[in-house]
């Protein structure tokens, strides 16, 4: 069977190194998996007072979730945690209540960073939201990507051999994942 995938890249700059990454994973992932961007860019700042009335980027937003059946999130790090555009993503797609897109939804965290531990913090981070959620998540392999000048091209090609075989597996890995719980909680209506 073949699966879209859903990408949302927490990082909103231009010369982004995850959003450089999410091309790689797309490069390397398996022909079973398709895959679409998630914006997040023009979402306003997440109140409740919202919750009667979405604007037209959160009703995108949760559209996209909707049609897509996992959800890939590739973030960087920021000051130990995941971006707050990232988490005010999340948050208007978990709302309103009794509305969470996220809930059955799989997903798979994975982050670049030019620091040695390559957002294992934010990911920690992004975990403990995406449980809340309700979303199944990949455990293994875990993918903190230690980023330095070359190792990835702003098009997504991979300039080590090494990274490049872990990228693969990683995705092929999330492929068997997505596979496994469609099967397990196939979506309602289906
Ligand atoms: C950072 N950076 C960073 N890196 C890290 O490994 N751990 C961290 O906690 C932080 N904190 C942090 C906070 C803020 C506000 C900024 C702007 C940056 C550095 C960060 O990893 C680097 O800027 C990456 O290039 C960010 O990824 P993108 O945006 O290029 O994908």
């Amino acid at each position: 069977a073949r699966y879209k995938v859903g990408y949302i890249v927490g990082s909103l700059a231009a010369a982004s190194i995850n959003r450089a990454l999410s091309r790689a994973l797309i490069r390397l992932a398996p022909p079973e998996l398709e895959f679409v961007e998630i914006p997040i860019r023009d979402l306003p700042l997440y109140s409740y007072d919202y919750d009667a009335d979405f604007p037209a980027p959160a009703r995108a937003l949760k559209q996209a979730i909707a049609s897509v059946d996992a959800v890939l999130f590739v973030t960087p790090e920021y000051n130990r945690s995941i971006p707050g555009a990232l988490k005010n993503a999340i948050d208007w797609a978990s709302r309103p209540w009794g509305d969470n897109s996220f809930a059955r939804k799989p997903s798979a965290v994975i982050g670049a960073s030019p620091g040695k531990i390559g957002t294992a913090i934010a990911q920690q981070s992004l975990r403990s939201v995406l449980g809340y959620c309700n979303s199944p998540q990949m455990n293994a392999p875990e993918a903190y990507i230690q980023f330095r000048p070359g190792l990835i091209s702003e098009t997504g090609e991979v300039g080590d051999a090494g990274t490049e075989q872990f990228l693969r597996k990683f995705m092929a890995e999330f492929h068997g994942f997505v596979a496994q719980v469609m099967t397990a909680l196939p979506p309602a209506g289906t």
